[in-house]
């Protein structure tokens, strides 16, 4: 880590392993509250209802989900059953199964007196490796950026959608990661910060995390982003991803496709930041084998802000009664995406490409 990523880590274990440390994500930009989990049933309401969120961390927070099932009970069923509870918690991210198959190939073959000590370790390993592997995507979106930077005076302009920030991650963030190492080595930016509705990711949260680490942004509505590429005020676009199919087709936050539809008519280079935990490589045509996760309603319906006088309070956008949908990811076609941002280098999003990067 680097000062200009602060120390703070969005998930963390407890001395002792008695329990996890987490921030509370619903509740910022307005409060920064730390939460402690103790079962599995309190992790997967975690996730669930979005304490934490993001595909990295909602893997890292799952893998140790597993770990404080064997505090409890390490026998075979309660292992099965904790995985499987664990992995419904929410569908579209493929690091939450990653995550959990990982502990379980490291946790079936021991006797259960064995597991606790290896869930522990395993979990830990997990979170430590997104933080380096996300390091490894931040200097290679770092090249990219500097290619920019030695064609043209000024900053840097970078359009990013929802959070694939450091409290999306372990550490770093995916598309983040980028800016911070650039933001370090003095290279002049200017993040345009989607608000990412309905839940604003990008207003609540990405522009929080750069504003603590000084990177200058500017928080625009989703449907900003093609008007300021039509008028050329965005050089690159940098995403995070939720699951990365075989020929790279993308699913990610919804209004990402949008975004990639945008840059394409503009010539803006569309860039996803995956590591290799997003990759999945079961899956071809990411429109039509990806499940895409269903929010409630509420979601689209009301909003939660701060009052003038310091209260936090929700209210309702719409007339009473009004029906809302909330699908919360979509998929982007490979042929719109530049390339992807891994942590052994950046490839097309192409199956040749990508079969190449993972033999
Ligand atoms: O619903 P969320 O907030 O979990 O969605 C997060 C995203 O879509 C991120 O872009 C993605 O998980 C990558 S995070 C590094």
């Amino acid at each position: 880590m680097n000062a200009a990523v602060p120390a703070l880590r969005p998930i963390r274990a407890l001395p002792g392993r008695a329990g996890v440390e987490i921030i509370d994500q619903r509740l910022l930009p307005h409060r920064l509250q730390l939460e402690r989990l103790h079962t599995p049933a309190q992790v997967h309401t975690a996730i669930r209802d979005m304490w934490v969120r993001g595909a990295p961390l909602i893997g890292a927070t799952a893998a140790y989900g597993l770990a404080l099932q064997m505090n409890m009970d390490a026998e075979d069923a309660a292992l099965d059953a904790s995985a499987a509870f664990l992995r419904a918690a929410r569908p579209t991210a493929v690091n939450l199964a990653w995550a959990l198959d990982r502990m379980l190939a490291v946790l079936r073959p021991l006797p259960a007196a064995a597991r606790r000590e290896a869930a522990w370790a395993t979990a830990d390993a997990i979170a430590e490796d997104d933080v380096q592997v996300n390091h490894a995507i931040g200097t290679h979106g770092l090249a990219l950026l500097q290619a920019i930077a030695a064609r043209r005076p000024g900053p840097v302009r970078v359009l990013t959608h929802c959070n694939a920030g450091w409290l999306a991650t372990v550490g770093w963030g995916t598309a983040t990661a980028p800016l911070y190492l650039a933001h370090a080595a003095g290279l002049p930016l200017q993040v345009w910060v989607d608000e990412t509705r309905p839940r604003n990711q990008g207003a609540g949260l990405t522009a929080w995390e750069l504003g603590q680490a000084g990177v200058p942004h500017t928080v625009v509505a989703d449907n900003a982003g093609g008007h300021l590429m039509q008028h050329g005020q965005v050089d690159i676009v940098f995403v995070g991803c939720d699951r990365v199919t075989a020929r790279g087709d993308v699913c990610n936050k919804i209004g990402t496709y949008l975004k990639a539809l945008a840059a394409h008519d503009n010539g803006v280079p569309f860039y996803v930041a995956m590591p290799m935990s997003t990759l999945d490589r079961s899956l071809h045509d990411g429109l039509h084998e990806i499940e895409i996760e269903e929010r409630s309603a509420r979601e689209v319906t009301h909003l939660a802000g701060r009052t003038a006088a310091g209260e936090v309070v929700e209210v309702q956008l719409v007339p009473d009664g009004t029906p809302a949908a909330n699908p919360a990811f979509d998929v982007t076609p490979a042929r719109l995406v530049t390339g992807l941002i891994t942590e052994r280098g950046v490839v097309a999003a192409t199956a040749a490409a990508i079969a190449e990067l993972a033999p």
